[in-house]
């Protein structure tokens, strides 16, 4: 193996071009592929910015020609010579019309045959990619989301910048609070028996500096929660996090708006329409089935519930009189496509989501089939198709529930199978909008208790303030999310600024006077020495360069992602202690350590 000698870097190979014809460069990198044609060698060099072809030729030094033809796939090289047009040129890639003429190479390192080949569109198992995830990221398509995401960071922090936010770390070793999801714990040495908790969010770090007289805050903050992972969710994660004082929802949204038209514009070539679309929480729901819609395409639900309330038929009449309702979507013209076979897998989905079940009316040409028809009155069946606007070549498909929202939810769910299944939208389109007037809190079934929708930082809206304690079920809050194509990409709030409020706020949460004050003494108490009105939010990072980059598994824009179970897989983590660091921590495990 050599050393880089006097050779240094001139060029990336991604950047040369035709106008760089005649230069002397030196490039290094990786062999991304060797090709010995006799007396002809190729050498595909990849680095950073893209990929070169080297050649030697007849004209090569001998020594550097049967030094070319021991190279092999990810040795790192280093190359010197002069840039050329290439005879046979290639738009196959960014520099298909230069090669160059190598006068001096050095191998810096040599390599043994990967675990997989590194090149785009090759087919590995998802574990052996993040096993070896150094290798995988070497792969061009692997590489560019790591790069675009700094992208997104730099304009974020500039346009920040620009508009008076100051960047602030918060820590990241924190106190443990309830609400939420679970966090993730550190156990004190110097403290036995104490724990602090990784962040689920910078949240009352970020109204203390609203407080501290900072006006405006920003950060790349990491987050962890330790939920159930999805398709759009890790354990540890990226939010831009926001904060700003004297404002209300509209300024808020306003410089948002105006950071994604930027960042769209910059990296994507695209003009996002500004402001976005506000549609309230309510209507999203009932038009939608979803609390993040994706409205580019249609196939909205429609509430039928007056149509089909005196109905002999109780699947639709029983959830009514229970206080619920019925809704419904018109597949327009897919009734040759949506087969009875798609139609029984569109029963599972909302099955899935907690409907008991979906009915259906198939129109097509050749005749009429439906799991309801029969079963009610002619009277009622024209109503319901009139209502729904059925001709032929339209499926009707309904679903009543006791829980509106649930029954929503699920045949929301139905309407994104069809919408993906017979592809009802165009991938490359970016429909933002915010959702608004969000409840200001949740039931939770099970623990017979409300829950915080957002945090129980969020101030309710003027309007049903009263209904904190007379009607929590309908008292909505400032809160806003962020939504592109069917994503939450962010979400905030104005907070509560008054500790009058934040007392009520958490009485209704169910914290007994003492309780409140040891999780959150400390911001009761910062209240009382002047807190200026202010909000704010947090994007998801992954999620918008996930977005952004149009690819659906977050994994893609993470350096090094976790799987499934939470682990990390190619450090192999988490994993057991040695019993010295359990007994200096004073913890004993109930069950030994595997
Ligand atoms: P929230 O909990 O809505 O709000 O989070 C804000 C945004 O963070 C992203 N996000 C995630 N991304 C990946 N993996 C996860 N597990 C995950 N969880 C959340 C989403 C989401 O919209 N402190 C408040 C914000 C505020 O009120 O200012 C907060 O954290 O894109």
């Amino acid at each position: 193996m050599e050393t880089m000698g006097n050779l240094r870097r001139t060029h990336y190979c991604g950047t040369l071009r035709a106008a760089d014809a005649g230069k002397e460069i030196t490039v290094a990198g990786s062999v991304a592929k060797n090709r010995d044609k006799g007396g002809l060698v190729f050498v595909d060099l990849r680095d950073t910015s893209g990929i070169l072809q080297l050649t030697f030729d007849e004209n090569t030094p001998k020594a550097i020609f049967e030094k070319a033809g021991t190279l092999r796939s990810e040795y790192v090289i280093m190359a010197k010579g002069l840039v050329r047009e290439r005879s046979a040129k290639t738009d196959k890639i960014a520099t298909g019309d230069v090669e160059l003429d190598v006068t001096e190479l050095r191998i810096l390192s040599d390599a043994e045959i990967t675990p997989f080949e590194i090149k785009d569109g090759v087919k590995v198992r998802d574990d052996l990619r993040l096993k070896y995830r150094y290798l995988d990221l070497r792969r061009p398509e692997a590489h560019e989301p790591i790069v675009m995401r700094h992208r997104i960071t730099k304009i974020a922090r500039d346009y920040y910048d620009q508009n008076h936010f100051v960047e602030i770390e918060t820590p990241i070793m924190v106190k443990s609070t309830p609400e939420g999801a679970r966090d993730y714990l550190i156990p004190s040495r110097v403290q036995q028996g104490r724990f602090f908790a990784l962040p689920q969010s910078p949240q009352l770090y970020k109204q203390l500096l609203m407080l501290s007289g900072f006006d405006r805050y920003m950060q790349i903050a990491r987050c962890f929660r330790d939920e159930d992972l999805r398709a759009d969710r890790q354990p540890e994660f990226t939010q831009i996090d926001l904060e700003m004082s004297f404002v209300d929802e509209n300024d808020i949204m306003t410089v948002n708006e105006g950071f994604i038209k930027k960042v769209f514009k910059e990296l994507l070539n695209e003009e996002v329409q500004t402001p976005f679309l506000r549609m309230p929480y309510k209507e999203a729901m009932s038009r939608f089935g979803s609390d993040k819609p994706d409205t580019r395409f249609g196939l909205e639900l429609v509430d039928i519930t007056d149509t089909v309330k005196d109905s002999e038929f109780i699947v639709f009449s029983g959830p009514i009189s229970a206080g619920g309702t019925v809704h419904a979507i018109n597949a327009k013209g897919l009734a040759d496509k949506l087969t009875r076979k798609e139609i029984d897998k569109l029963v599972e989905v909302a099955k899935t989501y907690g409907a008991k079940g979906l009915a259906y009316t198939r129109l097509t040409a050749d005749g009429e089939t439906s799991s309801y028809e029969k079963k009610c009155t002619e009277a009622e069946v024209a109503a319901i198709r009139a209502k729904l606007d059925a001709q032929v070549g339209d499926v009707l498909l309904i679903c009543g529930g006791e829980d509106t929202e649930e029954a929503c939810t699920a045949l929301g769910q139905v309407r994104l199978e069809i919408g993906k299944k017979f592809e009802l939208f165009n991938p490359k389109q970016f429909n933002f909008l915010w959702v608004t007037e969000f409840p200001l809190f949740e039931y939770s079934k099970e623990d017979g208790r409300y829950y915080a929708k957002h945090h129980p930082f969020t101030m309710p809206m003027q309007e049903d303030m009263d209904k904190i304690e007379s009607d929590p079920a309908n008292a909505r809050a400032r809160a806003y999310d962020m939504v592109l194509n069917g994503c939450e990409l962010g979400g905030g709030s104005i907070r509560i600024n008054d500790p009058q409020i934040q007392k009520r706020m958490f009485r209704a949460l169910g914290f007994t006077e003492e309780r409140a004050q040891e999780s959150f003494g400390f911001l009761i108490e910062a209240y009382k020495y002047g807190a200026p009105p202010h909000g704010g939010m947090a994007y998801g990072l992954d999620r918008l360069c996930m977005l952004m980059l149009g690819t659906d598994s977050i994994r893609e824009v993470i350096a090094f992602p976790k799987v499934q179970n939470s682990g990390e897989l190619m450090t192999g983590c988490p994993e057991t202690v040695e019993q010295k660091q359990l007994d200096e921590l004073a913890i004993a495990l109930v069950q030994p350590q595997p």
